[in-house]
């Protein structure tokens, strides 16, 4: 799927952090960007456990500044999106923040991937993240669930590229 597509985002969240995917998913993105995919980052203000968390491990993996982009400035964009890879991450994407005002999200930002083509999403399993809330984006149609510890799962993908 990657490898056909034209337009792939990347999400990372907490999850990338404690995998220590960022140098996997800095290698497989030069092999998508040799092949001519466009490759973006979408960071969300609160993605991980401090300010800047994602962007700090990005630029340790030598992810270029210029494919990392803030929530707001790709978050209309998902509808273009072919591919759309949600690295342990799972409050930030959580479409009930919008839908559900009773959840304890409801009405934080998030990146609304749900409308990207199809989303893949890696975690080790169904668990809830931070909020402890259930997300509704992991049963949609367009989602495909790939469990496993991230940089396990991201090694694999990168031997198949
Ligand atoms: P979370 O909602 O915490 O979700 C992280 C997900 O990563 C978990 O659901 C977990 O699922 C998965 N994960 C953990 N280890 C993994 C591994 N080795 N491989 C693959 N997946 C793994 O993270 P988020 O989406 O980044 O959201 C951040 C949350 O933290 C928000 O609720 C935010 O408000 C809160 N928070 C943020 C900050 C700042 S300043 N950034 C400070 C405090 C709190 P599995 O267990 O199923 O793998």
């Amino acid at each position: 799927m990657l490898v056909d597509a034209k337009e792939v985002m990347i999400v990372p969240g907490y999850g990338m952090a404690v995998a220590q995917a960022q140098h996997i998913v800095c290698e497989i993105t030069k092999a998508l960007r040799k092949r001519r995919v466009n490759v973006r980052f979408g960071i969300h203000p609160v993605a991980g456990r401090m300010p800047g968390h994602m962007n700090v491990l990005l630029a340790e993996a030598k992810v270029p500044y210029d494919i990392v982009f803030e929530m707001d400035e790709v978050n209309e964009d998902f509808p273009n999106v072919d591919v759309t890879v949600v690295i342990g991450a799972n409050d930030i994407v959580n479409p009930a923040a919008q839908t559900e005002p009773e959840s304890p999200i409801a009405g934080m930002p998030v990146l609304e991937v749900w409308k990207g083509k199809t989303t893949i999403v890696l975690k080790r399993s169904m668990a809830t993240g931070y909020a402890g809330v259930e997300n509704p984006l992991f049963y949609k149609e367009n989602t495909r669930m790939l469990f496993g510890d991230a940089r396990s799962s991201l090694d694999a993908v990168f031997k198949n590229l």
